[in-house]
C-alpha cells in the first residue's frame, strides 16, 4: 500500500467472509474488515493488502446491524480465540449453515438437502485448549491467554467465556502461578483438557523445574483442584505432577452407554454436547444394524467406532496416529466391545487403501482440514459402500470430496448438518451423508 498506507475510508458491508470480517466494495476493491457486520455503514482503516483486496481495521460504526451486540469478554477483537462474539448467537448459525452453502454450490454441488442444524449451549463449551504464555517484563511479567488475532502476542487473560468452567476459573491465578517459578521465561504453554470431574493442565517447560517450582505446582493443584502434568519434550515425556493421585480423564456417549478415555494432549472433539450430538445423529443417518460391516476412517481415539460398533456388526477404525490407536483398542475393552479393531495406517497415502469390493457396507470418514480425498478415492473406488457419513471441519474440503463421490462415485448427498461445534468462533462442522445411487458392480 506504498504512497497512501493507512487510507480511512467508508463503506458499506455487504457480508461476512469465512473468517468472521465484514466484506465490502470501494471503487472497485474489496476490503475485509474486521469487526464489521453485514448491513453496517462503517468508517475503516486499510492496514494491508493489494491492488483489487485489503485488510482493514474498524475506525468507527456509523450505522449498526441489528444482529449486532455486545461481545461477553473484554478482550474480544483483541484476542484470536473468537471472532463473532458481536454477532447475535442465532445469526452465527445462519451465517454458518450459509457458508456450508456455499461452499457446496462453490465446488458445483448445487442439489442440496435442507440444511439440518445441531447447536446447543454456545457458551463455557471448550474443554481443549492451548494456552499461550509469555514472560514480557515491560508489560508487567508473565501473560497468559490466547494468541492475538493474526499475531504471536499474548493477550492477557482474566476469564474466558468459551473455555469450561472449571479451567475459568483458575485463569486469573495462572500468571501470578507461573511469575513465582524459578523459570518463568522458559514455559512457553499450558494445554488444557477437561473430563468428567478432573480438569487437566500440561506445563510445558524449557529448562528443569526446581524442587521450589514443583512444590508451588503441587500447592496451586491442591488449592484449585485441577490435575497438574509436566512437559519437558516431547508428548512422550508428560508426566503426572502427583501419580498416586492421577485420574484418568473420560467423557461419556450416553446414547450408547460408553465413557471414552484420552490422555491431556490427545484429539478429542473440543465441545462435548456438541460431540454426543454429532456421534447421535451420524450413527442414526447410517441406520446401522447386525450384518453391517462398518469402517471408520480418522478415528481417533474410537469416538465414532464405539458407537458404531454398539448396532453394527463388526467396525474398524482406521488412524494414523500410533498412540490414538492404542488408546482406542483400550477404549474398546473398557467398553467390552468384542466387534471393532483398530489399524494404525497413513490415510493420505492412496496405496494404503486397497479394501476389497464390498468388504464394508458403510463408511464413516472424519478427516483433518485437508480432507479425505485420497481415501475417499478408495471407498467410492474400491469399497463401494451403500452410504458414507462425513464428518468436516472445513466446508471447502467436504465440497471439494462431495464433487468427487457424486461425480466420480455415484453417490448422491442426501442430508446435511451444520454442527455448532466452535460457537464465536468462524470455524463451521459439518456431518454429511453420501448414499450411493447405483448398484455396486
Ligand atoms: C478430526 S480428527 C477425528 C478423530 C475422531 N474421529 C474423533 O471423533 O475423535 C482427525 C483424525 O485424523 C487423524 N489423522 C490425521 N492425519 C492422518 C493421516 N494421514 N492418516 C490417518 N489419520 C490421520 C488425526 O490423528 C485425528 O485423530
Amino acid at each position: 500500500m506504498s504512497g497512501n498506507p493507512r487510507p480511512i475510508f467508508e463503506a458499506d458491508v455487504e457480508a461476512l467472509s469465512h473468517d468472521g470480517r465484514g466484506i465490502a466494495r470501494v471503487d472497485g476493491k474489496v476490503w475485509f474488515i474486521d469487526g464489521a457486520l453485514p448491513g453496517e455503514r462503517v468508517t475503516a482503516r486499510g492496514l494491508k493488502g493489494r491492488r483489487n483486496y485489503g485488510i482493514a481495521a474498524l475506525e468507527s460504526i456509523d450505522k449498526a446491524s441489528e444482529r449486532r451486540t455486545t461481545p461477553r469478554c473484554e478482550v474480544f477483537g483483541t484476542c484470536g480465540g473468537c471472532a463473532l462474539q458481536h454477532l447475535e448467537y442465532p445469526a452465527q448459525l445462519e451465517f454458518k449453515e450459509q457458508v456450508v452453502k456455499d461452499a457446496f454450490i462453490k465446488s458445483r454441488v448445487t442439489d442440496l438437502p435442507n440444511i439440518e442444524r445441531i447447536s446447543a449451549e454456545p457458551w463455557h463449551y471448550r474443554r481443549r485448549a492451548r494456552l499461550g504464555v509469555r514472560f514480557v517484563p515491560q508489560k508487567g511479567g508473565v501473560l497468559v491467554g490466547f494468541r492475538e488475532r493474526n499475531k504471536s502476542y499474548v493477550t492477557p487473560l482474566q476469564e474466558c467465556p468459551v473455555i469450561a468452567p472449571e479451567v475459568d476459573s483458575v485463569i486469573p491465578f495462572l500468571a501470578p502461578l507461573i511469575q513465582g517459578l524459578s523459570i518463568r521465561d522458559r514455559l512457553p504453554q499450558i494445554e488444557v483438557a477437561v473430563g468428567e470431574g478432573v480438569a487437566a493442565l500440561v506445563f510445558r517447560h524449557l529448562e528443569p523445574l526446581s524442587t521450589a517450582d514443583l512444590e508451588q505446582l503441587h500447592q496451586f493443584a491442591d488449592q484449585h483442584g485441577v490435575q497438574i502434568l509436566t512437559q519437558a519434550k516431547g508428548p512422550d515425556t508428560i508426566l503426572p505432577l502427583s501419580p498416586e493421585a492421577a485420574q484418568p480423564l473420560e467423557y461419556r456417549l450416553a446414547d450408547f452407554d460408553l465413557r471414552m478415555r484420552f490422555t491431556a494432549t490427545s484429539f478429542i472433539q473440543v465441545n462435548a454436547a456438541i460431540n454426543a450430538a454429532l456421534v447421535s445423529k451420524s450413527i442414526d443417518w447410517l441406520t446401522l444394524t447386525p450384518t453391517d460391516r462398518v469402517l471408520d476412517l480418522f478415528c481417533g481415539l474410537g469416538n465414532f467406532s464405539l458407537a458404531a460398533a454398539r448396532h453394527a456388526g463388526t467396525v474398524m477404525g482406521v488412524e494414523g496416529e500410533a498412540a490414538l490407536v492404542t488408546q482406542a483398542q483400550k477404549n474398546a475393552e473398557m467398553n467390552q466391545l468384542e466387534n471393532v479393531n483398530f489399524e494404525c495406517r497413513d490415510l493420505f497415502d492412496e496405496s494404503a487403501a486397497s479394501w476389497a469390493p464390498g468388504l464394508f457396507s458403510k463408511v464413516i470418514v472424519d478427516p483433518p482440514r485437508t480432507g479425505a480425498i485420497e481415501s475417499l478415492k478408495a471407498v467410492a473406488g474400491n469399497i463401494q459402500p451403500e452410504v458414507i457419513a462425513y464428518v468436516s471441519c472445513n466446508p471447502a474440503t467436504l465440497a471439494r470430496d462431495a464433487e468427487y463421490l457424486i461425480n466420480q462415485g455415484s453417490y448422491r448427498l442426501t442430508r446435511v448438518a451444520m454442527a455448532d461445534m466452535f460457537p464465536h468462533t468462524a470455524h463451521v462442522e459439518t456431518l454429511a451423508l453420501f448414499e450411493r445411487s447405483e448398484p455396486s458392480g
